[in-house]
C-alpha cells in the first residue's frame, strides 16, 4: 500500500492525503519527472496535460507532474516539501502528518514565478494573495524556508541567497 491517496480537498479540487501517519523527515514519494515538456513535445490538453500540473525546475526545465504528486495543493503552512537526492526528487514530511490529513507544499519554495493568485488554504498563516516567487516572500519567511530549498534552486540563485544571509547577519 502507498503512503498517500488522492481525494477531494477542502483547499482546491483534488488533493493528496496521508494513508498512514508520516513522521517529520520521512520520505513520502519519489517524484516521477519523466514527462518533460519541451517545444518539440508540448502539453497535450486533450490528454489532461495542463499547465497547473507543471513544475519549473533547474535551467528552465519543465516537467509535467504525474499522479499522485500533481494533486498536492499549496498551503501557507505546508507540511511537506521537495528535496533532490542523487538526482531523484523526494516529497518529504516537514511535520508529523496524521493519517487522512492533506499533504501540502508552499508553492513559493523553489519558485521564481511571476503570478499572483488567491489562496484558499485556510491556515492561520495564510498570505491570501500569493506571489509565486520565493524572493517576494516576507523576509522572515524566506529565512524560515531556507533549509527547505532544493540544491538546484540555491545554486541558481546564489547571489540573492547570499544577500538574504548577509541581511540576516546584520
Ligand atoms: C498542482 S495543482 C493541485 C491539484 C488541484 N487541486 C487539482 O485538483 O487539479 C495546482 C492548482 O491547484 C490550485 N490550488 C492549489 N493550492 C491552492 C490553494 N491553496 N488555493 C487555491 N487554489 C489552489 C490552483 O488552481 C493551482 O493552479
Ligand atoms: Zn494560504
Amino acid at each position: 500500500m502507498g503512503k498517500v491517496y488522492v481525494a477531494e480537498s477542502r483547499i482546491h479540487g483534488q488533493g493528496v492525503f496521508a494513508a498512514v501517519t508520516l513522521k517529520p523527515g520521512e520520505p513520502v514519494l519519489v517524484l516521477d519527472d519523466s514527462r518533460e515538456v519541451t517545444p518539440d513535445d508540448p502539453l497535450r490538453p486533450a490528454d489532461g496535460e495542463h499547465r497547473r500540473f507543471c513544475d519549473f525546475l533547474m535551467g528552465g526545465r519543465v516537467v509535467l507532474m504525474q499522479p499522485p504528486e500533481r494533486y498536492i495543493n499549496h498551503s501557507c503552512s505546508p507540511n511537506a516539501f521537495v528535496k533532490t537526492f542523487d538526482g531523484l526528487r523526494y516529497v518529504i514530511a516537514l511535520k508529523m502528518i496524521y493519517m487522512t490529513e492533506e499533504l501540502t507544499f508552499d508553492y513559493c519554495i523553489n519558485s521564481r514565478g511571476d503570478t499572483l493568485w488567491l489562496c484558499n488554504c485556510g491556515s492561520p498563516r495564510c498570505r491570501h494573495t500569493v506571489h509565486s516567487n520565493f524572493f517576494q516572500l516576507p523576509f522572515l519567511l524566506q529565512l524560515e524556508y531556507l533549509p527547505l530549498l532544493d540544491t538546484w534552486f540555491v545554486r541558481e540563485n546564489q547571489d540573492q541567497i547570499q544577500t538574504l544571509l548577509q541581511k540576516a547577519l546584520r
